[in-house]
């Protein structure tokens, strides 16, 4: 007997961080994955400005930093999200797909309960920025994103693997512009 064809998907702009996971996501689950990018001889941006802070905030620096609440999510469970919405969501619909949000303050004192040697940003400035959302339509799909502490974990992690917490690093611009006097 023949077996069913197989799901065809496009997936544009497929060497991005986000579109790369996804990419390997699909083929997980059995799809034919087309890609398009737009220039083959550009290199994707592997140390994008989430990881950039996020390195800033596991080694700390000279800069002081702006003490946002952040939503945030692992890049996993952005692609199931991506893949969710393709196969069950509405067209036309906004999802929103982050966890809890959390300060740095409090991300820094959480990561450091796991991993306690490294020396973390200590300079903050509080500023007044906080999101209302709510990723609940995302979760009704079935959404099951991993949990703060397993995403904190994972990132750390990575960097650790990728030899990036080694190097020192600069605070993008963004994220300490509210603190130059
Ligand atoms: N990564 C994060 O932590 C993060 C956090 C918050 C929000 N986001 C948002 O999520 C989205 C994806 O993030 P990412 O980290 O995966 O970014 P990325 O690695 O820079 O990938 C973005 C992709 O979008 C494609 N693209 C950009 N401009 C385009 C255009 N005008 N027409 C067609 N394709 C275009 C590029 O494809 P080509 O290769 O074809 O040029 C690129 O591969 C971005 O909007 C970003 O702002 C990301």
């Amino acid at each position: 007997m023949a077996s069913p064809p197989q799901p065809r998907v496009c997936v544009t702009g497929a060497g991005g961080f986000i579109a790369s996971w996804l990419v390997k996501l699909l083929l997980s689950r059995g799809y034919a994955v087309h890609a398009t990018v737009r220039d083959p001889k550009r290199l994707p941006e592997v140390i994008n400005t989430s990881i950039k802070v996020f390195q800033y905030i596991i080694k700390g620096g000279s800069e002081k930093m702006n003490n946002k609440f952040w939503p945030l999510v692992h890049v996993q469970d952005i692609a199931d999200a991506l893949l969710l919405v393709y196969e069950k969501g509405e067209p036309s619909q906004r999802y929103i797909g982050a966890l809890e949000q959390m300060d740095i303050k409090d991300m820094v004192a959480l990561l450091k309960t796991r991993f306690p040697n490294y020396d973390y940003v200590d300079k903050t400035v509080d500023v007044d920025y906080k999101l209302t959302f709510t990723a609940d339509k995302l979760r009704n799909l079935g959404w099951k994103p991993r949990s703060l502490e397993e995403t904190l974990a994972d990132g750390v992690e990575f960097l650790e693997e990728a030899g990036l917490l080694r190097e020192p690093c600069r605070l993008p611009y963004l994220y300490h512009m509210n603190t130059v006097e």
